[in-house]
């Protein structure tokens, strides 16, 4: 079966209006994807939609799904087992070989952020519980073994400092933070990281079948739970509630999801007592004043919360997550949702998500996600495969194939697709080449203002240092939002000259050229430092497929970054500098060979002048007499393939004061960018 949906440029409207980026802390999809959660035994009966256990979905190894998977793989693979568990062993009392991951020099660097500031042992910690989680996840997705005997290697370290405290307790700090919590003291959040440590334990039961760290989840329950009871009928139950108010992360989840093992109703009621009153409460009246309370503390307690209601069928708590759910979409929303990449873990479950099923007689599987995949669907009997084409911007399709065959004979079941929102009216199904009709929800019409943009599923956003406005023109968005060609990476250059023991590269800062250090891509530095050809006589622009089609040539320099911009020349001994060509014939420029296979640019207005290079600065300057050697090496480059590449997702926007290349998020690495728009009409 095929499925072909028109991506439709959508322009949403949300609440920010500024343009630094944001961290996606309210992000629909990412609340979403918590708020169903793995290994739930037994529910209330209802209307869930039940995950796929993420071992019977493998990616497509050539995907970049997959491929990010196989990058997330070895960097687990990577960390050492007694560096992870050093502050464990060490609180334990217990030797402590090897060396912390304190001073990290992690060759990765989204998270060595986490290994550094100002309370390191603390912060780690945080990222131990997620390498619980990680490693089990990956090992479901992947069956790796290799990984199976690390990840199984670091619990037993944890069992035998769990066993050398010998009281449940199971942490690398102190039970005097839990002591100081219960007293109202100034405290760092000691449960917000057990919280984790737990949900890591549990993950490695549910998903890699370790009953070890069973048993120890359970012993650090009933630990907590005593100390709860303590606080409870040695001080008051207010006593309690008021703790609460420092960061408890999502105690309570990981108790309903311990529960929901165990079947002990004291991991039930332990569960309730981390449900935060004062805030459940709010939702549960719908008074919004969510904005007073900080997201990371309050997601996990409404996932809770709706894990609550999923376990007892507790209608005030449908209530109370329907109810969250409505507040945030209409107002507290940001557009970055699901590409955050502070939690490791998001990295390590890509298969999740993808699809869903729902029980029954003639059982249904619902395909949620168009990510090339294949899945092992047991309560249908179904193999199924699935395969994208990924999007350009210059096709607005997404084509799915979907492949099925049937383990068994004269069973029946259900195949649901979803069609997402951004897609047009026009998306088309067949199978078997035959046409079938397909029905769709949403007619949700575009908004007429913008401040994020949408390219069906992704995030748009904008290369930029600081400016984000942009020039809205009145018609259809596709006058100001234009597909960049496919071709146009063949028009790039990088030009770079050696001095010393360093490379060069022609660049440019606020409007003025200079010469900067030679990059890598996926770098602010790349960007600066890419031009794109347009050669003067636009009738053959399109027949050059690499730099060396233009030599010899008259063309203009734009920088990557500024459509509509191009390096001019404006006087003799004048810096070179950027602008949208006032006068145009200043912005053009022969490119002729150099010296040993470099190329120069000569001004046309001012024949015999060169872009020339020195000390850093760069300006134009005049042969004053063939032989100067000096003068012929600080006008050749070196001529290379442009550093940046634009991805096949990319646009250009029109802006009030600049041009915008729109890419995916997804995309950058290192590179600024905006991803909130101000709009002018
Ligand atoms: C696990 O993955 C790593 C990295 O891809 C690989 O080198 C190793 O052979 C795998 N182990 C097993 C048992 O497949
Ligand atoms: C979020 O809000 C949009 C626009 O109001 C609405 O169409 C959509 O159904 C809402 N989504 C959820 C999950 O409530
Ligand atoms: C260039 O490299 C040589 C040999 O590696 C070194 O001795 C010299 O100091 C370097 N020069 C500069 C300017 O860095």
């Amino acid at each position: 079966m095929e499925v072909f949906m028109l991506l439709k440029m959508l322009a949403v409207v949300l609440l920010l209006l500024f343009c630094d980026c944001v961290e996606d802390e309210y992000s629909w999809m990412m609340m979403y994807k918590q708020m169903k959660k793995l290994g739930v035994r037994s529910r209330v009966s209802g209307n869930f939609l039940n995950e796929i256990p993420l071992g019977d979905v493998r990616l497509d190894p050539d995907s970049i799904h997959g491929q990010a998977q196989q990058t997330n793989l070895e960097y687990l693979l990577m960390l050492d087992v007694d560096s992870l568990v050093w502050s464990f062993r060490k609180t334990a009392g217990l030797p402590t070989p090897a060396t912390a991951y304190g001073g990290w020099e992690s060759p990765n660097q989204e998270l060595r952020g986490h290994f550094v500031g100002w309370c390191t042992s603390i912060v780690l910690l945080e990222s131990f519980g997620h390498y619980l989680s990680a490693t089990a996840q990956m090992w479901a997705s992947t069956n790796n073994d290799t990984l199976k005997e690390k990840m199984t290697a670091v619990v037993s370290a944890l069992a035998a400092c769990q066993e050398k405290m010998d009281s449940g307790y199971l942490s690398a700090f102190p039970t005097e933070f839990f002591d100081r919590f219960e007293a109202i003291k100034q405290v760092w959040a000691p449960y917000y990281t057990i919280h984790k440590i737990m949900a890591g334990l549990v993950d490695q039961y549910v998903l890699a079948g370790n009953s070890e760290a069973l048993k120890m989840v359970t012993q650090m329950a009933d630990y907590f739970r005593k100390r709860v009871e303590n606080v409870i009928t040695k001080y008051t139950i207010e006593r309690h509630w008021r703790s609460l108010n420092e960061e408890t992360g999502g105690m309570n989840d990981v108790m309903y999801r311990l529960y929901t093992i165990t079947g002990d109703t004291k991991h039930l009621w332990l569960a309730h007592l981390f449900d935060k009153p004062c805030f459940l409460g709010l939702l549960a009246v719908k008074a919004d004043e969510l904005s007073g309370f900080h997201a990371n503390t309050h997601i996990p307690i409404v996932v809770g919360s709706q894990m609550r209601y999923e376990i007892t069928g507790d209608p005030l708590y449908k209530e109370i997550g329907m109810s969250f759910m409505d507040i945030v979409n209409s107002s507290h929303m940001y557009a970055s949702g699901g590409t955050s990449v502070s939690r490791i873990e998001s990295f390590s479950k890509l298969g999740d998500s993808i699809y869903f099923e729902e029980a029954g007689k003639n059982p249904g599987v619902y395909i949620i996600q168009y990510i090339s995949s294949s899945l092992n669907w047991k309560s249908g009997q179904i193999l199924l495969e699935q395969k994208v084409i990924p999007v350009a911007s210059w096709d607005p399709r997404l084509r799915v194939t979907i492949t099925i065959a049937s383990k068994k004979e004269g069973s029946s079941s259900t195949l649901n697709f979803r069609i997402p929102f951004w897609t047009t009216s026009n998306a088309k199904a067949t199978l078997n080449g035959q046409g079938i009709p397909i029905t769709s929800a949403d007619d949700r019409s575009d908004y007429a203002s913008l401040h994020a943009i949408l390219y069906g599923p992704y995030l748009l956003v904008g290369l930029t240092t600081g400016d984000c406005d942009l020039k809205a023109e009145s018609g259809s968005l596709s006058n100001w939002i234009t597909p960049i060609p496919s071709d146009y990476n063949s028009h790039l250059i990088s030009l770079s000259q050696e001095t010393g023991n360093s490379t060069f590269a022609l660049s440019h800062t606020n409007t003025i050229v200079t010469m900067a250090k030679f990059s890598n891509p996926g770098t602010s530095d790349s960007v600066f430092s890419t031009f794109r050809i347009i050669l003067a006589d636009s009738s053959t622009s399109a027949g050059i497929s690499s730099y060396k089609d233009a030599i010899g040539k008259t063309i203009k320099l734009e920088p990557y970054n500024l459509p509509g911009m191009s390096l001019v020349a404006l006087g003799k001994e004048i810096r070179i500098g950027i602008s949208d060509s006032l006068d145009p014939k200043n912005s053009l420029f022969r490119l002729v060979d150099g010296n040993e296979g470099t190329v120069r640019l000569e001004s046309e207005s001012q024949k015999g002048c060169f872009v020339y290079s020195s000390d850093g600065s760069v300006k134009l300057s005049c042969d004053s007499g063939g032989s100067d050697s000096g003068f012929m090496t600080s006008t050749s480059f070196k001529a290379n393939n442009g550093i940046s590449q634009y991805h096949p997702i990319s646009f250009v926007a029109k802006g009030l004061n600049m041009n915008f290349v729109l890419q995916p998020l997804f995309s950058l690495r290192d590179e600024q960018y905006a991803v909130y728009f101000k709009l002018h009409s």
